[in-house]
């Protein structure tokens, strides 16, 4: 690399984050409680004058120039997305020189795309001095999600991104963006399942259930889920009715989570987790046979609670175990594997800091 100066080179390290609990809720601006962890995007960067950028992972590299901001359906989108945000806010922004790796698998439903916009951004904000705020930059990438890349989430992985905190889960009110930090208590481990499963269907899904919510608040006259009664479900549609009833009793079951972890009642934080994952099958349907063979398989081998998290239809899941999950996890990919062809693997993770400057 022409310009490279392993003395100048800032390195970001950006996580990836899992949810806990509060699935499906963020864009209807209810509750969440996700958590970044320690599976890392990095990146290491020099200013440049283009955009220049290889990512280890993908083993694939691009280039652009920051003004020419053209969408290519790649990874690079992610990138150009931030610069297309920052540029429409009025930030002038120049480029970088770079290389991008990591931990963190992609696509598997643990926010890989918001990491990486984070990082990228993060880098932006120290090397450019643009003096962005956390919650700012949590804006900026789900911005650059809606109206670049073309994914309508909502805003609970960038929070995480930028809110990680070590030994702590973070409660969010997506309607105005408050926050609390909740411990986690250092016998709660966290074992995630990826399933090995990429639907293609995913973005559709998830658009689909958008609009149903959408709708559903504007027939009921309600700009966030967390004022809906209840009663009003019987003003709509049966499909409306057993979507939106679903978000009302998970919204419900984010803040019941968050005082078992508070009064240190782990047990029920393992059972509120399971019914989520009932009622995300059931009612929602944004699971499928591996995500519940895994959340079963888990709860057999002393799981207190599993159920899938992120956006579903795939990707990945989560077991709360009040020891050492290893051998769960590895008992749970042997049955897995008899049953599925798909690539799946586990992860043991730990509540981490948020994306930051890294030295190591
Ligand atoms: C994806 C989206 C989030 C959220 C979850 C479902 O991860 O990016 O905004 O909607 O799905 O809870």
């Amino acid at each position: 690399m022409k310009d490279w100066d392993a003395t100048k080179y800032l390195k970001i390290c950006s996580p990836g984050r899992v949810n806990l609990i509060g699935e499906h809720t963020d864009y209807s601006l209810g509750y969440v409680m996700p958590m970044a962890i320690d599976l890392h995007t990095y990146l290491e960067a020099v200013k440049s004058e283009e955009v220049i950028l290889y990512s280890e992972s993908l083993r694939d590299g691009g280039r652009f120039k920051v003004d020419v901001l053209e969408r290519e359906n790649s990874w690079l989108d992610y990138v150009k997305g931030i610069y297309y945000i920052l540029q429409r806010k009025g930030y002038r922004v120049g480029g970088m020189h770079g290389r991008i790796y990591g931990n963190l698998p992609i696509g598997s439903g643990l926010s890989s795309s918001a990491s990486l916009e984070l990082a990228i951004l993060e880098f932006l904000n120290s090397s450019y001095d643009l003096n962005l705020k956390r919650i700012e930059m949590a804006i900026i990438a789900q911005e650059a999600e809606n109206e670049f890349v073309g994914m309508p989430c909502g805003i609970m992985d960038q929070m995480a991104i930028v809110l990680g905190k070590e030994k702590h889960g973070i409660f969010i009110d997506t309607e105005n963006l408050r926050y609390e930090y909740v411990p986690i208590p250092p016998e709660l481990q966290i074992l995630i399942f990826d399933t090995g499963v990429r639907r293609s269907l995913a973005t559709s899904a998830y658009k689909d259930r958008r609009k149903t919510i959408e709708n559903a608040l504007k027939k009921l006259g309600k700009r966030s889920s967390k004022y809906v009664d209840e009663k009003e479900l019987e003003k709509l549609n049966s499909m409306e009715r057993k979507r939106l009833g679903y978000v009302l009793r998970e919204n419900r079951r984010v803040i019941e989570a968050r005082d078992a972890l508070k009064e240190g009642d782990l047990e029920k934080l393992g059972k509120i987790i399971t019914d989520a994952h009932k009622d995300l099958a059931s009612n929602f349907e944004v699971s499928c046979q591996e995500l519940d063979f895994f959340v079963s398989l888990a709860i057999k081998c002393g799981a207190i609670g599993a159920r899938l998290t992120g956006a579903g239809f795939g990707g990945s899941a989560i077991a709360l175990f009040l020891r050492n999950p290893r051998n769960c996890g590895e008992e749970i990919l042997k049955e897995y594997r008899k049953k599925f062809i798909h690539n799946a693997k586990y992860y043991i993770v730990r509540p981490s800091e948020g994306v930051r400057r890294c030295m190591d």
